[in-house]
């Protein structure tokens, strides 16, 4: 897989680099297809165990990571040793806004439970802990997920840092915002996550030129409009089918949809790194399990991180008192914790522009999906360029034509029918019903021919 260039971890001249620290043996839970693992690697860690129950992400992760041990169940997995570092990336489907927002209570987000059932269990108890999963859940329930991760956390003693990081900071042209945790209990977290700090950039705007992307699939509350960038890759969509971003392209006039082997790549993967999930599943499994993923330079910079931390300044941190709101990013220590003000940008590489990021050929968006979604757009409450819209009109008029053709078709058949059945009829009155009747179609026929 390529290496991701980090010359980006230049520091404040203030700031002061601490020993370098050696490599770790990783333990990847809920792996996916590997997105924090990969990130970990490239940064010289070594995966020694994954664990992962969808038989098509543990076909990706047998062929990627090849010759670590799969273990297809968390649930079954008893212990863990001689592990430095325990990951896991646990299910959000119930803590995520697109999802059903169960909580950290949810079936599938319940799961964590087992990542502290491990981590009693190893023998040594890792150095590292690192969780992931979606901001959202510092807001749902009133952040009970994050306080729950964070309460189990502090009762085994350890101290923690956590941080919300966008997917731009790492030059990827994608809009995807995930909370890293990390914990231990000999070492300090925040050094490795809160250290780095770029600032968040001003967000591009549409200036008549830039390429948009945007969710086809959506439309009815919004299409995740972003600018020079693609909204965050997701599971599924509104209308049940894979998701699949499209990029508008506003000076030549042309709406497409993406290749997958792109979409791997704005997670950061090598273009085909999902292949192997069709020797298990089905060809839209492999976007959902790109949409699933951690984008791998998050667990690049985490992982060059913990063998290069940097002192942390916390000493204008304010506490963080019992009521407050999560904010973007917090650490805590024997019983105390703090809000930062670390930005969702530790590094800050330049952004190539969407459509120079883009390597594989397009499909133009089908007049069918154009329809529909001009058609959810006018029932829905969702703002977007004037000019998009004239384009999407261009491209769903061939879908109107195409519907007029078979109406036309299907009147002819009808007047043809009619007509024998004029033949047939004895009785006058009849007669002149059918004749009634053949006239209406046949104007109605006319006029669909003069208007196409
Ligand atoms: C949010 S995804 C993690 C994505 C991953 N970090 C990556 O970068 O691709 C959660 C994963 O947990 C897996 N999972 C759910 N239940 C599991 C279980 N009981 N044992 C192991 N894995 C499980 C899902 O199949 C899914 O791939």
């Amino acid at each position: 897989m390529a290496q991701l260039s980090l010359t980006f971890l230049g520091r404040s001249p203030e700031a002061r680099s601490l020993p370098p620290q050696p490599p770790l043996r990783v333990a990847g839970l809920f792996a996916g297809v590997g997105g924090i693992e990969a990130g970990l690697h490239q940064a010289g860690h070594s995966t020694s165990l994954l664990c992962e129950i969808d038989p098509a992400a543990s076909a990706v992760l047998h062929a990627r990571f090849s010759g670590v041990p799969v273990h297809p169940d968390v649930m079954c997995l008893e212990t863990l040793t001689d592990i430095d570092l325990l990951a896991a990336g646990f299910p959000c489907q119930d803590l995520s806004i697109a999802g059903q927002r169960a909580g950290i209570a949810g079936r599938r987000s319940s799961l964590v439970s087992h990542v502290f059932r491990l981590i009693d269990a190893a023998s040594p108890c890792p150095k590292w802990v690192l969780l992931e999963n979606v901001p959202f859940m510092l807001q749902l329930q009133h952040g009970k997920g994050m306080r729950l991760l964070i309460e189990e956390l502090e009762a085994r003693g350890f101290a923690w840092a956590y941080r919300v990081v966008d997917t731009r900071a790492f030059g990827l042209p994608h809009r995807r915002q995930r909370v890293l945790v990390l914990a231990s209990k000999t070492e300090c977290p925040r050094d490795v996550l809160l250290s780095m700090d770029a600032g968040e950039p001003n967000p591009p705007r549409f200036d008549g030129a830039a390429v948009c992307s945007f969710y086809w699939t959506e439309g009815h509350r919004g299409v995740g409009w972003s600018v020079e960038c693609v909204p965050p890759l997701k599971v599924g969509s509104g209308l049940g089918i894979p998701s699949s971003p499209a990029v508008w392209d506003p000076e030549a006039g042309t709406i497409s949809t993406l290749d997958i082997r792109d979409v791997e790549r704005l997670q950061g993967f090598d273009a085909d790194w999902t292949e192997p999930a069709l020797t298990k599943g089905k060809r839209g499994d492999r976007w959902r399990l790109v949409g699933n993923s951690v984008s791998v330079p998050l667990g690049n910079w985490v992982g060059t991180c913990l063998r290069s931390p940097t002192a942390y300044d916390p000493r204008y941190d304010p506490p963080l008192g019992e009521l407050s709101k999560w904010p973007n990013a917090a650490w805590g220590e024997s019983g105390k914790r703090f809000a930062s003000s670390a930005s969702m940008w530790p590094v800050s590489i330049a952004l190539p522009r969407l459509h120079e990021f883009l390597k594989h050929p397009v499909t133009p968006l089908s007049s069918r999906a154009a329809a529909g979604l001009l058609k959810r757009i006018a029932n829905g409450s969702t703002n977007v360029p004037q000019r998009f819209l004239t384009n999407l009109k261009v491209i769903a008029a061939e879908e109107e034509r195409r519907l007029a053709g078979v109406e036309r078709q299907r009147l002819e058949r009808e007047i043809v029918s009619l007509r024998t059945a004029a033949r047939r009829a004895t009785q006058v009155a009849a007669q002149v019903e059918i004749s009634e009747r053949i006239r209406l179609l046949e104007r109605r026929l006319e006029e669909s021919e003069r208007a196409s």
